[in-house]
């Protein structure tokens, strides 16, 4: 990847945004009427989402660690109780609307209309919040993540996850969350290090390992057929074939997206898998707040990002898993949001070709 790879581009602030309802933020320069739209609206309704999507319950532990294992991902239905999942979607509320108010047009740092939460977020991710920190130590999902990872001493990386408003037209592209060591340059003259495993011997590469990094995205609205889930390409978590451009994409792996699915679920994730975002048709933001983790036995670097007042409110457990990301008790961390809410990641832009 080079500095070409990641864009940054200017943003204007949206005065409006903050005075608006949640759901009034999208359609910004794009008519939800528009035949093309109505025509891609009805085709995914009738033909969107994995068949026979298996849903699990908390108490299935084995069953979704199962699953999980087969498919590179599992969803969990009513991981949050219904407080749990008000108090989010009311954490979702205040940080969307402080995003648009950054954001005229609705450029997005994920392509137009879609967004990366923790991408805005000046550490990185939104550990400052406790609608997200209420995430990290939970009764329906710690055991599932214990039973997937073998053992309770896996590490807590951060959270942060995304939304897309209506009005996200375009797919984002078929992409892994992580890759092996690449070291790329910002635009500012610093350099990103992306991912910690590399064999010099070039046989293993990272996606040869056991899951050494997993994403539990928590539903705050029941995802449909037309609201933009997440589509997952059941079975690639290991796979080193290329990942296809949109241009190669075949049409069941765009109509691979993890619905219907209720809020108040967790879609947990091996991040390796393929996946991407889907068309938002609706009218309504589809936000997925997550909180991610590393094996026992891998690390990346990771920012502390979580104050250490917020640390004093977890469990013990969730004290143990966040014990690199809090923040020293003379430290003073820095939040609020980036510059034109970040970078956008070469991997989100809508491209015919790898770069
Ligand atoms: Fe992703």
């Amino acid at each position: 990847m080079s500095a070409e790879a990641i864009s940054a581009t200017h943003l204007e602030v949206d005065p409006s945004a903050m005075s608006r309802a949640l759901n009034d933020l999208g359609w910004v320069g794009v008519d939800p009427d528009a035949p093309e739209v109505r025509a891609k609206r009805e085709y995914l309704q009738a033909n969107n989402g994995i068949r026979g999507l298996e849903i699990c319950q908390p108490a299935e532990v084995e069953r979704a660690a199962r699953i999980f294992r087969r498919d590179g991902f599992v969803v969990v239905r009513d991981a949050l109780t219904p407080g749990q999942l008000a108090f989010l979607q009311s954490g979702v509320d205040r940080v969307v609307h402080e995003m648009m108010a950054l954001d005229k047009e609705r450029v997005g740092n994920r392509g137009s209309h879609r967004y990366s939460f923790g991408g805005a977020s000046k550490t990185g991710h939104l550990m400052h919040h406790p609608e997200w920190t209420q995430l990290i130590d939970l009764p329906t999902v710690t055991p599932i993540l214990t039973a997937i990872f073998g053992a309770r001493d896996y590490v807590l990386r951060g959270g942060g996850g995304d939304f897309c408003l209506p009005g996200a037209v375009e797919y984002q592209p078929l992409h892994s969350d992580m890759a092996d060591r690449t070291i790329i340059p910002l635009p500012d003259g610093r350099e990103f290090i992306h991912g910690s495993f590399k064999d010099h011997r070039g046989i293993l590469t990272y996606r040869d390992l056991p899951v050494p990094y997993i994403a539990c995205n928590f539903l705050t609205v029941d995802v449909t057929e037309i609201n933009g889930g997440t589509r997952q390409i059941p079975g690639t978590q290991h796979a080193r074939d290329p990942i296809p451009s949109l241009e190669e994409e075949p049409e069941w792996m765009k109509l691979s997206t993890v619905c219907p699915a209720p809020a108040g679920s967790v879609l947990i994730r091996d991040v390796r898998a393929w996946h991407g975002g889907t068309p938002n048709l609706s009218d309504h933001v589809r936000a997925i707040p997550n909180v991610e983790f590393f094996a026992p036995w891998y690390r990346e670097r990771a920012p502390r990002s979580m104050p250490r007042e917020m640390y004093e409110t977890l469990t013990p457990h969730g004290q143990d898993l966040a014990r690199y990301i809090v923040a020293d008790s003379a430290e003073t961390l820095s939040f609020g949001y980036r510059r034109n809410l970040g970078y956008t990641p070469v991997s989100s832009m809508a491209r015919a070709k790898d770069a």
